[in-house]
């Protein structure tokens, strides 16, 4: 498969991607559950990648995002003059979707009286465009996602029993990012790398204390959530060093200082940002104490009273450039 933007070396998430490689290459409906911005999404398109479809079309319906008067026409496509506005035959998205992926977002927001019509088009690969009577055949692999409790929809008589299971023949499940908190650190290094390149901006290192307010935070809105914030977090950050953006220090549940920033914190980052300018040599013509204004014993006595290791912490994250992608080979299968 081709190697997406799929980031994560959790056991979990590996076990997703197993799930991935082995539902790719057969047609059975899959639905993808999982809360939002866990990645439902990019790994619909995954399965599409790798699965022999790979060279028809990748085709989203968002299910929420139509209003339900329209959701048919869209599905199944509809006939010159089949209701006020129809001035043309249109395809619907199964039709574009022939040989290829059909991806049902939010597949809890289909209305009940359309779901006895999908259900057929998935089970007999065949509908008719509204205003026409002829039937169209088509040859389409239908991945669902949602967010909902599904199996709850069905008992609420919100969602027919018939589809769900019909939907549900291999179910994935994305986990939450606190349950992944292992993906954090590669995440993190990938998302400032692309938005460091996008904003033209050189940010070469992850400080650890960093990562841990970043590895505490619960994320509700998980990857989309974390991606949003590095953008943010790349965006203000005056040097070659991650800074964490005020307010979101606020939210961060472990933050002992409730968000105020402190002189510490101002002096720790100032001395890591030299640090990481001088490739962490302290003395000398060349190294940050002299950059400091500061005797070297005064830099290193500072250095332990901030908790500041005296060479590079293993555990800070060196920010490679976002061409070697090999360093996020764990996202290919
Ligand atoms: N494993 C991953 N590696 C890198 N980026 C990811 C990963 N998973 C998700 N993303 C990114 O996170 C964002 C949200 O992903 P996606 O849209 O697939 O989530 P979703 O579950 O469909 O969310 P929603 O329920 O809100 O529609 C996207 O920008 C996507 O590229
Ligand atoms: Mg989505």
């Amino acid at each position: 498969m081709a190697i997406l933007d799929l980031i994560g070396s959790s056991p979990k998430f590996r076990a997703v991607l197993t799930d991935v490689e082995r539902v790719a290459p057969v047609d059975s409906a899959v639905l993808i559950q999982g809360e939002t911005g866990t990645g439902k999404e990019v790994i619909a398109r995954a399965i599409h990648e790798a699965s022999p479809r790979r060279n028809h079309r990748f085709v989203a319906l968002n299910c929420a995002a139509i209003p339900s008067a329209l959701l048919e026409s869209e599905l199944f496509g509809h006939e010159r003059g089949a209701f006020t506005g129809a001035c043309t035959q249109t395809k619907g998205r199964f039709q574009l979707a022939d040989g290829g992926t059909l991806f049902l977002d939010e597949i809890g927001d289909m209305p009940l009286e359309l779901q006895p019509k999908l259900l057929r088009a998935l089970q007999e690969q065949e509908f008719e465009r509204l205003g026409s009577a002829q039937t169209v055949r088509v040859n389409v692999r239908v991945v669902a996602a949602t967010n909902q409790d599904l199996a709850e929809l069905v008992t609420k008589k919100l969602f027919r029993i018939d589809l769900f299971y019909r939907l549900n023949v291999i179910p994935i499940f994305l986990p939450p990012l606190r349950e992944r908190v292992q993906d954090i650190p590669l995440l993190t290094e990938f998302f400032v790398a692309k938005f460091a390149a996008r904003l033209n901006k050189s940010i070469e290192l992850v400080p650890d204390e960093v990562m841990a307010v970043l590895k505490a935070h619960d994320w509700p809105g998980n990857i989309r959530e974390l991606q949003n914030f590095i953008e943010r977090a790349v965006l203000f950050s005056p040097g070659s060093v991650l800074r964490l953006p005020l307010d979101l220090k606020q939210t961060v549940k472990q933050d002992p200082e409730s968000g105020l920033r402190t002189l510490a914190d101002a002096d720790r980052e100032h001395i890591l940002e030299t640090l990481n300018q001088t490739n962490w040599l302290i003395g000398g013509q060349d190294g940050a104490a002299n950059r400091l204004g500061l005797p070297r014993t005064t830099l290193i006595y500072k250095m332990r009273k901030l908790g500041i290791e005296t060479r590079r912490s293993v555990a800070a994250r060196r920010i490679r450039p976002l061409a070697n992608e090999a360093c996020y080979a764990a996202a290919s299968c």
